[in-house]
């Protein structure tokens, strides 16, 4: 069901500033956003803050009687269509892992039938800490609960691991906003990422691929109703909610694991993953050592996992991406015919700020008798409107 009531629930955690922009951009979206604190939340950022931004009263304590004499804690729970706990700090995913009801905030988490995400932002130790990670898994054990990231990279202490909170436009693009449903019941699986191609025990092949296009398109798939499973190589991705995501490494790994999804079923298949072409023809068992100014390495040809989707006698509704730098609409095109594949999206990589490792992409899509291109814009956008015409040309392709 698309949520337009959000409770943004904030605790004690220096990511609590970037909850100011996250409510900026939900009113943006047009969602109404009514925020509760907590008292170590106070201490990072004003509740004037969330007031102004939110256009609401923002709620702090669980005794305040001129508060409940407004909108209720109860009230107040059954108001949300979602609660988004964001930062969601180690103290507070502990209370909510035990069910507690020692303040407002907790209160209305133990109050609520609308689905919980948890957004966890906290110091990479805290996060890996044993007790943080049984409690982590309650929560995961909870079909009410979501957990949404938390992201890998520098944190504000100066440590760098798992922990960060998700930025605020992932957070809004993990919201279910979107009125269509226009895959429901479907079964999707995509690829994702690089592969990497071991030379010996620590060098490997590898390309620019982060992965963030892929896991734009599953989110947006999940959104839209389907059952995804995401095969991904090696990212530094938090997995996108509700998506059954299965790491891989090699291009022979991901042949694999996708064929295994799709036996599974499969209605629609997108491979935005750069799967590396070529592979060492060995890995040798021990580091390389350096014997001689120049080396050759021979290598042999990967699988190609979409080409394989695609032959198969009960080949899903198939979509390819090709990465290109020169004559991007006759290679995808080219692509796409020696493929046998229902649609193409083409990127021109060659546009610096666009395509790999990049927050936007801009894409032009191909099928035999049309074409329409998208962006530049955000690869969330251009995910959700490739979601909506892959879903036309599906729904068209049944009839
Ligand atoms: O991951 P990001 O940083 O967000 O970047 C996104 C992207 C640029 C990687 C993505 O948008 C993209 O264009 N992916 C395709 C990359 C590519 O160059 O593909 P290709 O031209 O080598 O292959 C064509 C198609 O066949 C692709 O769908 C690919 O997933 C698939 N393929 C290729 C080789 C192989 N062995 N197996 C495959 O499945």
């Amino acid at each position: 069901m698309a949520v337009r009531r959000i409770l943004l629930g904030v605790t004690g955690g220096i990511a609590a500033y970037k909850s100011a922009e996250l409510v900026r951009q939900m009113k943006k979206a047009g969602l109404e956003v009514r925020v509760v604190m907590t008292r170590g939340a106070e201490a990072f950022v004003t509740p004037l803050t969330f007031q102004a931004l939110s256009g609401e009263p923002v709620r702090t304590s669980l005794l305040d009687p001129e508060a409940e004499a407004g909108m209720g804690h109860i009230e107040l729970a059954k108001w949300a269509d979602q609660v988004v706990i964001a930062p969601a700090s180690a103290d507070f995913i502990a209370r909510l892992a035990q069910g507690m009801a020692d303040d407002l905030l907790a209160t209305v988490c133990c109050a609520t039938e609308a689905p919980i995400a948890v957004v966890p932002a906290m110091n990479q130790a805290m996060w890996s800490n044993g007790r943080t990670q049984r409690n982590i898994r309650l929560l995961e054990a909870d079909p009410q609960i979501e957990l949404w990231g938390p992201d890998q990279g520098a944190q504000a202490c100066g440590d760098t691991g798992p922990g960060r909170m998700l930025e605020p436009e992932a957070i809004l693009g993990m919201l279910n906003t979107n009125e269509s449903q226009a895959l429901a019941g479907k079964n999707v699986v995509i690829t994702a990422g690089p592969t990497r191609e071991p030379i010996d025990p620590v060098r490997y092949i590898s390309n620019h691929s982060s992965g963030k296009m892929g896991y734009a398109l599953a989110s947006a798939a999940r959104k839209a109703g389907a059952r995804v499973t995401l095969v991904s190589g090696p990212v530094m991705l938090a997995p996108p909610a509700g998506v059954d995501v299965r790491p891989v490494t090699t291009a022979e790994d991901m042949l694999q694991a996708a064929s295994a999804a799709v036996d599974e079923g499969c209605d629609l298949f997108i491979a935005t993953a750069a799967v590396a072409d070529y592979r060492p023809e060995t890995c040798a068992g021990d580091k390389i050592k350096k014997s001689s100014d120049a080396m050759a390495l021979p290598l042999v040809r990967n699988p190609d996992t979409l080409a394989t989707i695609a032959g198969r006698t009960d080949a899903p509704f198939t979509v390819g991406f090709a990465a290109e730098t020169t004559d991007v609409a006759s290679y995808a095109v080219g692509k796409m015919q020696r493929k046998k594949l229902n649609m193409i999206v083409a990127n021109d990589v060659s546009v610096p700020g666009l395509g790999f490792n990049s927050d936007d992409n801009a894409v032009i899509v191909f099928w035999p008798d049309g074409q329409a291109s998208m962006g530049p814009d955000s690869k969330t956008n251009i995910a959700r409107q490739l979601v909506a015409m892959i879903s036309e040309h599906l729904d068209r392709a049944a009839r």
